[in-house]
């Protein structure tokens, strides 16, 4: 018999925060969604606290630690005031990110080389509480550096892939799966607990799901869109079914 790892999902509610502060209100409240995507069967909450709070804001960070029990993974930039709410914050994980204020998401993944020392430095402060994940783009270089900044975690960045899949690039595509697949061997070789993420709808979290290595997806912003047609029970097990299915073909020939 095959052994397969668990695959966890982790839902991204940032989204939901974006559609309340459209009007400025309280509703829809991003705490309900994370309470209503774990009910669902979500592993975990994912939410990304932005220098301009575009979307989360500190409340909603202070609120998911204290209402809800799934284990929450804040994203966010590696400057020191984001540094300092995660140490009195001390949510499960931490996952570090590049960010600039101009981008609608986050457009690339992290340039650990260029971060050097004070990055290691800021995984090392933040592993005393939470496990510290890099989220970097499928390149030998940078999932090399992960490991040596001392982060137990890599999230590879899926959104290059995806957006192959969306306009029907197959050669892009294919290119940029490989580079996940050879990136998701490297780092588990290094030691590295590998997640992904980014862009991922049913089709892509499917085929992400085929890698053995993966032990983690984030997904958020396809997930919300079609909460909106479906409800969010609905699309929570759509998605764990999907990453079921292409957990199961693991060690399946062809
Ligand atoms: N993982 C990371 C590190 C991200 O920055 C994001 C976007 O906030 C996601 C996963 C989720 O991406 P998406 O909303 O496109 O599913």
């Amino acid at each position: 018999m095959v052994e397969r790892m668990p695959l966890r999902l982790g839902v991204n509610i940032d989204h939901v925060a974006t559609l309340r502060n459209a009007r400025g209100g309280y509703h829809p409240d991003p705490i309900r969604a994370a309470r209503a995507a774990v009910a669902a069967g979500a592993h975990g909450i994912t939410a990304h606290l932005r220098e301009d709070r575009r979307h989360i804001v500190d409340l909603d960070v202070e609120r998911l630690m204290k209402e809800i029990a799934a284990p929450l993974n804040l994203e966010m930039a590696a400057t020191d005031e984001m540094v300092g709410i995660a140490q009195r914050l001390t949510p499960h994980a931490v996952c570090l990110v590049p960010e600039k204020r101009a981008e609608r998401t986050t457009e690339g993944g992290l340039d650990v080389i260029a971060g050097g020392v004070a990055l290691r430095d800021v995984v090392k402060t933040l592993s005393a509480h939470s496990r510290v994940s890099l989220f970097v783009a499928p390149e030998v270089a940078q999932i090399e550096a992960t490991a040596k900044a001392g982060a137990a975690v890599i999230e590879l960045h899926t959104g290059t892939w995806c957006e192959a899949v969306i306009h029907d690039d197959e050669k892009g595509s294919l290119d940029e799966f490989k580079r996940l697949v050879a990136g998701a061997q490297l780092a588990a070789s290094l030691g590295l607990e590998v997640h992904a993420g980014h862009g991922l709808d049913f089709e892509t979290a499917e085929l992400i799901s085929t890698l053995p290595e993966i032990a983690e997806l984030n997904i958020g912003h396809y997930m919300m869109g079609e909460a909106v047609f479906t409800g969010m029970d609905a699309v929570i097990k759509n998605m764990l079914a999907a990453m079921a299915r292409g957990r199961a073909r693991v060690g399946v020939p062809g």
